[in-house]
């Protein structure tokens, strides 16, 4: 005989074991529940729509109306549950192919990788569709369509935007803006729509490395002192002893031979645009060195993610401490050049030139 636990326990205790085991089914089974298991429908793989091919027809022409994208989106993070092909144009030869082509969808200027939480809401990404590839990761979907798989859901947004850059290694867009997927925070001057749109694309190419964010609060000019742990910061910093202990910990890990800088600084907040030039200036095993350890380490995620924040700025550009006077970054990155007052750096810090 089966002897059942709880069997014995008189009716008091089996009522609470029940209701026990049915709130934490209900919890568990409530995470499958928001995701369908549907592949994303052949016609709307993003990496099906190559960059820089003026003859090639995007299968599927997302329109601006904003409950058109609101079903593509959640296809693509497999939400829904069925979903109709738009229909592939059929054309009779491959001149009116191109011509066609070029009317209706110019090549894609890069790929929009967010970061996004099932609690997200990436709806705003639609927006920018016509100009961009769009890769709304939700890394804590358990059944992701394939092209938006990330190998676990750890240490934050690092492990989307390495697993993005290590999967397209061999056809990386011309351009990537990787950010978290909310459209507004505290740490962005604007809107994510408007400050992709504003972006001046031939400083991207000029500088290869622009943060969306031009303030230097809290981060530069000089938040890590991973050496000699003496740095003047700004504010709170969450996890800022923690993420520059993690930085000194692993530094000879993900960057192998190369000593350690006295300072490392970069405008916060781990949202940015990047050229293919600035990525490709290291090697795919140098982003699949850096996501085995961020895979290993034992830092929890808040002090891992942060670890690698505080180093995107050097991963592309090779400059410790990378943070453009914000008057600057506003007008060369952004266009926005109307004269405004920025926070100054308390004492003892450096100060921005002046413009
Ligand atoms: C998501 O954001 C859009 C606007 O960007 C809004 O229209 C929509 O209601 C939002 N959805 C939810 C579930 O909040
Ligand atoms: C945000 O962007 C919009 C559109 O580009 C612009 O009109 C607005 O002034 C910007 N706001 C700030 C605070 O820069």
């Amino acid at each position: 005989m089966i002897s059942i636990p709880g069997a014995s326990l008189n009716g008091r205790f089996r009522v609470v074991l029940v209701a026990a085991t049915s709130v934490f089914l209900f919890f568990v089974l409530y995470n499958f529940i928001d995701y369908g298991s549907v592949p994303l429908a052949e016609a709307q793989r993003p990496h099906e729509r190559p960059y820089g091919q003026s003859d090639y027809v995007a299968p599927v022409v997302l329109t601006e109306d904003e409950n058109a994208f609101v079903e593509v989106s959640s296809v693509a993070q497999g939400h829904v549950q069925s979903s109709t092909p738009t229909p592939t144009p059929t054309l009779s030869s491959s001149s009116t192919f191109s011509a066609l082509a070029s009317e209706i969808s110019p090549a894609p200027l890069g790929a929009i990788i967010a970061a996004s939480m099932h609690t997200t809401n990436t709806t705003w990404m639609h927006k920018l569709s016509d100009s961009w590839t769009l890769y709304p990761y939700v890394a804590d979907n358990p059944f992701p369509p394939p092209e938006l798989e990330i190998p676990r859901n750890k240490g934050h947004e690092a492990m989307v935007y390495l697993t993005f850059i290590i999967n397209h290694w061999d056809a990386l867009p011309p351009r990537m803006i990787f950010v978290h997927g909310h459209r507004t925070s505290w740490h962005q001057e604007n809107d994510t729509v408007s400050l992709i749109r504003s972006l001046r694309l031939p400083a991207l190419e000029e500088v290869g490395y622009i943060p969306l964010r031009c303030d230097w609060y809290p981060s530069c000019p000089a938040e890590i002192r991973p050496i000699t742990h003496d740095a003047v910061v700004w504010g709170p910093g969450v996890h800022r002893e923690d993420a520059e202990n993690g930085i000194a910990e692993a530094w000879e890990t993900l960057f192998p031979g190369v000593p350690i800088p006295e300072t490392i600084a970069s405008q916060c907040c781990a949202q940015f645009a990047v050229s293919r030039a600035a990525v490709q200036r290291r090697q795919k095993a140098d982003y699949e060195r850096v996501r085995e350890w961020l895979m290993e380490t034992e830092l929890e995620d808040d002090v891992s993610g942060r670890v690698l924040e505080k180093l995107w700025a050097y991963i592309m550009t090779e400059d410790a401490v990378r943070c453009p006077a914000p008057q600057e970054c506003a007008c060369d990155y952004f266009g926005i050049c109307a004269v405004r007052g920025w926070p100054e750096p308390p004492e003892g810090l450096a100060r921005w030139p002046e413009r």
